[in-house]
């Protein structure tokens, strides 16, 4: 008897090849035969989950670090976690980790020739509510240069690591900023093949969410699993 599917597949193009040659990691790291499909069973939908205890007072606002203010354009980031049929998921643990205002990261390896912030580490880290709502506030991260090909820069973006109720749901993605004129010139970006999948990468800039005199709000809903999935990006 053939294995029956037991959630509602992502469409086709949803999420980027394993190889994509213009993003020139993708070379050397993409597996070279192809996948072997895993019939999911219970233990791919149930699992141990990250909890609160994990989190840590000031984790949702990246705006201070070492007893002072990091520098640049405040930003509120916040939405919601849904599911494939877009039930929030409530109680997940949702991460991200950015570049400074300058395009540089806390981070040993990166070399790129821009100020770090001593007051900004770039990493933060929420639960989210019983509706599936979470919030950031953080500093808009800079664009910043690689080496993937002749004057190349990457959007400014912010990367999102989400583990929903179980390992099927596994999602590590990159949210970015509408407007943003590298995105049109960006492969990673553009690895994604379906472009209104590549859309759900685009946060919203949101009047509603923006704070008088602080900050502007920028919405980004996250969906795991299913025809509307937020891409996965690496
Ligand atoms: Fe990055």
């Amino acid at each position: 008897m053939m294995p029956r599917d037991i959630y509602n597949r992502e469409a086709p193009g949803a999420h980027p090849p394993y190889a994509y040659p213009e993003y020139v990691s993708t070379r050397k790291r993409a597996p070279i035969h192809a996948p072997i499909r895993i019939v999911q069973t219970l233990s791919e939908i149930t699992g141990p989950r990250f909890g609160r205890e994990l989190l840590r007072k000031g984790d949702d606002d990246l705006t201070r670090f070492n007893g002072s203010e990091a520098i640049g354009e405040r930003i509120i980031i916040a939405g919601r976690v849904l599911d494939e049929n877009a039930r929030p998921i409530p109680e997940t643990l949702v991460e991200i980790w950015q570049a400074n205002a300058a395009g540089r990261y806390a981070h040993e390896v990166d070399r790129h020739p821009a100020p770090l912030d001593p007051h900004f580490c770039g990493v933060g880290r929420v639960m989210t509510g019983r509706d599936g709502a979470y919030h950031f506030t953080t500093i808009k991260p800079g664009a910043y240069p690689y080496p993937n090909h002749y004057n190349a820069w990457r959007p400014q973006h912010i990367h999102f690591s989400l583990f929903g109720p179980c390992f099927a749901t596994r999602l590590v993605t990159q949210m970015y900023f509408p407007g943003d004129p590298l995105l049109k010139l960006d492969p990673i970006f553009n690895s994604v093949p379906d472009s209104d999948a590549r859309d759900r990468l685009i946060s919203h800039f949101d009047i509603d969410l923006t704070v008088p005199e602080y900050a502007l709000g920028y919405r980004f809903d996250l969906v795991l699993r299913g025809r509307s999935a937020t891409p996965m990006e690496t």
